[in-house]
């Protein structure tokens, strides 16, 4: 990482709010009255594979307009949230539904300060074999090393196991429940299924609050602690002048970013913090509506987010670029993909038909990153001209356009992150979608329970084993 930086944060600024006046033109818009559709709920909708149209439930959280290419985070748009917001202050928007005000924003700020330190799921966490590990699933085990703290349910089932448990003498019983960090709490349970206690309400509430925050802050530590064991060091403590993306990059490299990393660092926190009803998201409200915890939930989150088609496309991308090599092989290595209908990493979207607006801010960071990073310039230059090459043949056929992941990795590779990392970072910043949209959820909870059309046999007779 460089430590002086000619390039002005205003330039920054300035770049984002050009690709949010692209947004508005190319999608050559019409007055609208509301760009969220109104619907009654329950609704009637069309259901395809994949849940392709339905509608899981209402939210306040956030919007995409896909056909727009639009957006929105608690009603103010990504563009001006990356020109002028934080990362704590967005986390704080989507979970609170509004910005915070100064002493909000402090106390915000002091609470994650406190959590990052997590000694004791960093001290579990180095007994296992990190630095061999898929970094998502040294992530996930971070994350359920998090919840140490035996909470009455817990502790009815070990109560209840101890004698049998006991007799075994390979089973040693535990003398004292394991405890760990303070704030692993089974708030959903106790919430919702608890005799209603009104003393304690509020601090049931601020419980769930509470274990948001130790999530938001400890993915984030633990995403460091798993670069600098896979760096053969020892995890750092966090920096309390630092912020949340500062923090987070010094927690990895050990050095205290330049103004512009971290601030390049935390648009690509603010822009990856929530994105509708995406497949990590839904795994994590599918879990919480079990009336698992938030743990559970945000384990649930990172898994799904680990997979090529979701999260774990930015590090696939930089393996497209890096396999291509050269600029003049983008074209046959295209007509080649194309040919044996493969899906090029980096591209398409479920939801956007039109260009990705996350995209259109990170495609012009990384440019503006060559000119400390001329390293980079081949590698951007790929993937430029790839980007041109799908623009112009299956966005005009398909609506495929470049979504988040196409240039991300290009930005971290500039902040000198490595490649196992990328997914890694896309959780620290969407664990504050998931937990905001799991605590809005569990207002009005009903476990999800979708059906299939059962397609087999029905009436098949129990042959013999000796006459199959
Ligand atoms: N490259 C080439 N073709 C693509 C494509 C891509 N990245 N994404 C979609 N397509 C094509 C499909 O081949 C399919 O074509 P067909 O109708 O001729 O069979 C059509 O577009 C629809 O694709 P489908 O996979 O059904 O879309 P989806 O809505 O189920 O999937 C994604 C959305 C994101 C999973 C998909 O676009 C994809 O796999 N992209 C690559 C992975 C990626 O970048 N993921 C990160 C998402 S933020």
């Amino acid at each position: 990482m460089t430590t002086t930086s000619p390039i002005a944060l205003d330039t920054v600024t300035s770049l984002i709010m050009d690709a949010r006046r692209a947004t508005l033109e190319e999608t050559d818009l019409p007055t609208v009255e509301s760009p969220v559709n109104v619907l009654n709920w329950p609704i009637q909708c069309t259901i395809g594979p994949g849940l392709e149209g339905a509608i899981a439930c209402e939210s306040k959280v956030g919007y995409v307009n896909g056909g727009k290419g639009w957006l929105i985070y608690r009603g103010y748009d990504i563009f001006e949230l990356c020109a002028y917001s934080t990362f704590e202050e967005v986390s704080y928007l989507l979970i609170h539904g509004k910005l915070p005000n100064r002493s909000e924003l402090a106390q915000m700020k002091e609470k994650l300060n406190r959590y990052r330190h997590l000694p004791e799921t960093k001290r579990l966490l180095m007994g296992f074999p990190v630095e061999e590990m898929n970094t998502m699933a040294a992530l996930r085990l971070g994350t359920n090393l998090m919840r140490q703290t035996q909470t009455y349910r817990d502790q009815i089932s070990v109560e209840s196991s101890m004698g049998p448990i006991a007799s075994d003498e390979d089973s040693i019983p535990m003398e004292t429940p394991p405890m760990g960090e303070e704030h692993a709490i089974y708030e959903f349970y106790t919430k919702l299924f608890s005799p209603p206690d009104t003393a304690l309400e509020g601090q049931r509430g601020s419980e769930g609050l509470e274990s948001c925050y130790h999530l938001i802050a400890g993915v984030s530590s633990i995403t460091a602690a798993i670069a600098r064991l896979r760096a053969n060091h020892l995890p750092l403590e966090p920096d309390p002048e630092l912020s949340h993306a500062a923090n987070l990059l010094y927690q990895m490299s050990g050095k205290r970013p330049s103004p512009l990393e971290e601030r390049i660092m935390d648009i690509c926190l603010i822009l990856h913090a929530d994105h509708g009803m995406n497949a990590s998201t839904f795994a994590a409200m599918v879990v919480a509506s079990t009336l698992s915890d938030i743990y559970f939930s945000v384990g649930a989150g990172i898994e799904a987010l680990n997979g090529p088609l979701h999260g774990g496309a930015n590090t696939q991308v930089i393996k497209t670029l890096e396999g291509i090599a050269r600029i003049e092989n983008v074209k046959p290595w295209f007509d080649a993909m194309r040919h044996q209908k493969r899906k090029i990493m980096g591209f398409g979207h479920r939801v956007y038909k039109a260009y990705d607006p996350r995209a259109r801010i990170l495609g012009p960071i990384a440019k503006l990153l060559l000119g400390e990073h001329p390293e980079m310039k081949e590698r951007f230059g790929i993937a430029r001209r790839l980007e041109e090459l799908v623009v112009s043949t299956l966005g005009e056929e398909k609506k495929i356009f470049p979504n988040v992941d196409f240039y991300s990795g290009l930005v971290y590779s500039a902040l000198g992150i490595p490649a196992d990392l990328f997914t890694p970072i896309f959780a620290v910043a969407r664990v504050s979608g998931w937990t905001a949209r799991v605590l809005e959820y569990l207002q009005h909870n009903r476990i999800f329970r979708p059906r299939a059309i059962y397609t087999g046999e029905y009436d098949l007779e129990y042959p013999k084993i000796e006459d199959r």
